[in-house]
């Protein structure tokens, strides 16, 4: 009996020890050890609160810091308007983190274990740090069923069939890492939404994993179909202005907050790619929007109102939405907030910012990123989008003399609450994100929300130190190939402004020539670069479309003129003869061959990088990352072929000697 619980104990050590080597990148970046007892002897966290928040800040630091006594200081003095920031100083051999809120001094308590992480010096700190959004907020495109949409990560992490009942680790889990990076609110479910969700069994499962999001400072929310009240409360129709639908949102705002009393609100996707919209009954956007913004008042509760909006008429997709909207400018609540994609396509590999940005001075307004990778390679792809995500966030709108910036625009408006949204990439995958280098995405992503003016630079370096290693010679020439793979995927995919000329409904692959004979014309690539025996390019100049004059001057003189309309929009706003000059003197083709041909190039480049550092991580992660890119390499000469030799049979000119052969 005795040999048979030895033999227990240490199968069990063993299993243990695996499961603790284990390096599949479940630990994301947060990868501190544990203080053993004695190192816990050593020193004191002292936290006189005993709110759900500020017990979790205490605990982390009990768990994992090992550096000397920490004092927790709510500090009754601090600014009201500057929520959820903090200050660290050394004081003697201590270290204060202090705040004037509970959220506060949990941030603070990550960013010192931050420090430890990567090894920094712990004397003379004085840190003090406030968020750029008050909001800054996860969209989960997480289905009912599990599945996820434009999800790349395995199914979705909420187990619905299980909850309230079952609760998976992994939520725990999971706020902690959105913490850790000053995540705070989530929105659980897809905008494509499910009518169920606001069911009263539904409503019990998400209050359930309310209550475990809580104590990390993370604030629910739930996208809404329109139609709810007809679908799911039996009214006739779901018509805004109706005071029997009106009464319905009021009840079940009232219903969800007697759950869940710091409920966020609702997220909105109407009058969109077939989704029911106050328009279905002639109403507008803004009456929409108030009639739920009025149910969710007496609660504080926020409507985000999405501005994806198109149809398939005569109108340039790309003009859409700025013009469905900035008539309506004054007319939303001030607890609504416009949610407008970066670009005004769709998430391209590159887009100039919406013009919506700043052309609706009267209403609040929010950027919305893609963090998962729909148009990006899905989890196959190495492509780091903090370089992205600053392109549109420092892109000068000409709206406002002073922070005209998209933004400065998003945070000083006329906002109650500013925010800003990423549309998740986790899913249930053991690694949560389906390529280890797409966690780097989640976590610049909070971290950008955080603070605007981090640089991509800095914080692949931080990614990086921490969920690899701090040793320079990793970091030093990842960080660079993260930096250079946003302009890599560019241009072996969609260089010079070109976009969506993307496989059919996937997504996933090249498909310039696609067409399906009936289709919707604004889902067919040919409509967006429009490639003829004259040249290539999508004129939305005054000649076609003039999307060009939704921008403020200077931008609309800058981008509406070939000579001074940058490189990489050119075939955004200009349809441009084959043989036109680029500014290195190389015809339009040539130049187009070379973008092509440059992009496979930098993945190659990556795969040499990325071998030379064998030995300097484990073994696991080396191998699945080099797998990956072998994917990606063979994918970039994919996209290269495949558009060379279809833009080819228009331009009928040849791929300059230099280059390698399409095969
Ligand atoms: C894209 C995406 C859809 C998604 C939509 C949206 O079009 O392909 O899956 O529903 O964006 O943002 O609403």
């Amino acid at each position: 009996m005795g040999n048979i619980v030895w033999y227990i104990v240490c199968l069990l050590g063993i299993l243990c020890h695996q499961l603790c080597q284990a390096e599949d990148g479940s630990q994301l970046w947060l990868r501190y050890a544990r203080v053993t007892a004695s190192e816990a002897a050593f020193r004191k966290i002292h936290c006189p609160y005993r709110d759900a928040v500020a017990s979790t800040a205490a605990a982390e630091l009990q768990d994992y810091w090992r550096r000397g006594d920490v004092d927790l200081q709510l500090d009754k003095k601090w600014p009201k308007w500057q929520p959820d920031g903090y200050r660290i100083r050394s004081l003697g051999s201590k270290t204060v983190i202090s705040a004037g809120n509970s959220t506060g001094l949990l941030y603070g308590a990550f960013h010192l274990l931050r420090l430890q992480q990567q090894g920094a010096a712990m004397q003379g700190l004085d840190i003090s740090e406030k968020p750029s959004y008050a909001l800054r907020m996860l969209n989960h495109w997480d289905n009912l069923d599990g599945t996820v949409e434009r999800g790349y990560a395995g199914h979705s992490l909420w187990k619905w069939e299980e909850l309230p009942g079952v609760i998976s680790p992994r939520y725990r889990e999971y706020a902690r890492a959105n913490a850790s990076i000053g995540i705070n609110a989530v929105v659980l479910n897809n905008v494509n939404a499910s009518p169920l969700i606001l069911r009263a069994d539904y409503l019990e499962k998400v209050k359930t994993l309310a209550d475990i999001f809580r104590p990390y400072g993370i604030r629910v929310f739930l996208s809404i179909n329109f139609s709810a009240p007809a679908l799911l409360g039996n009214l006739p129709d779901s018509d805004p202005l109706r005071p029997v639908v009106a009464g319905w949102w009021k009840d079940k705002a009232d219903e969800i907050y007697r759950l869940i009393p710091d409920f966020g609100g609702f997220l909105v996707k109407a009058n969109s790619e077939g989704q029911p919209g106050p328009q279905d009954y002639g109403r507008t956007h803004a009456d929409g929007a108030n009639m739920l913004a009025a149910a969710l008042r007496p609660h504080r509760g926020l409507v985000l109102w999405r501005a994806f909006v198109y149809n398939p008429t005569a109108e340039d997709r790309a003009k859409q939405a700025y013009q469905e909207f900035v008539p309506l400018d004054g007319q939303f609540d001030d607890n609504v907030i416009l949610q407008i994609k970066n670009g005004p396509i769709d998430f391209q590999p590159r887009e100039p910012f919406n013009p919506l940005f700043g052309a609706m001075p009267k209403t609040s307004q929010m950027v919305e990123f893609q963090i998962t990778q729909e148009y990006l390679g899905f989890s196959n792809h190495l492509v780091y989008l903090a370089p992205l995500f600053k392109e549109t966030l420092d892109a000068q709108t000409y709206s406002r003399s002073e922070a005209g910036t998209v933004a400065g625009i998003t945070q000083r408006g006329p906002h109650l609450v500013s925010a800003i949204a990423g549309v998740a990439n986790i899913g249930e995958d053991r690694n949560w994100c389906g390529h280890h280098f797409a966690q780097a995405n989640w976590y610049a992503f909070g971290r950008l929300a955080w603070n605007t003016g981090l640089s991509s630079n800095s914080l692949a370096r931080e990614w990086l130190s921490m969920t690899f290693s701090p040793d320079p010679a990793l970091v030093n020439p990842l960080s660079e190939l993260m930096v250079e793979s946003r302009e890599a995927v560019v241009n072996y995919m969609m260089p010079l402004g070109l976009h969506h000329i993307f496989a059919f409904e996937h997504h996933y692959g090249p498909e310039p020539w696609g067409d399906i004979p009936g289709g919707r014309p604004d889902w067919m690539p040919w409509y967006y670069h429009n490639a003829d025996l004259l040249g290539i390019g999508f004129d939305r100049t005054a000649t076609g479309s003039n999307a060009v004059a939704q921008y403020r001057s200077p931008l609309r003189e800058q981008f509406g003129q070939i000579g001074s309309c940058p490189e990489q929009y050119l075939l955004w706003f200009h349809h441009v003869p084959w043989k036109h000059r680029m500014k290195n003197g190389r015809s339009l083709w040539d130049n187009l061959c070379y973008a092509y041909q440059q992009g496979v190039d930098q993945v190659r480049g990556f795969q040499r990088q990325w071998d030379s550092l064998e030995g300097k991580m484990d073994t696991q992660r080396f191998q699945e990352v080099q797998s990956k890119l072998k994917i990606q390499a063979r994918d970039a000469v994919w996209w290269r072929d495949a558009c060379l030799l279809y833009f080819q049979t228009f331009s009928k000119m040849p791929i300059p000697a230099a280059l390698e052969r399409p095969v």
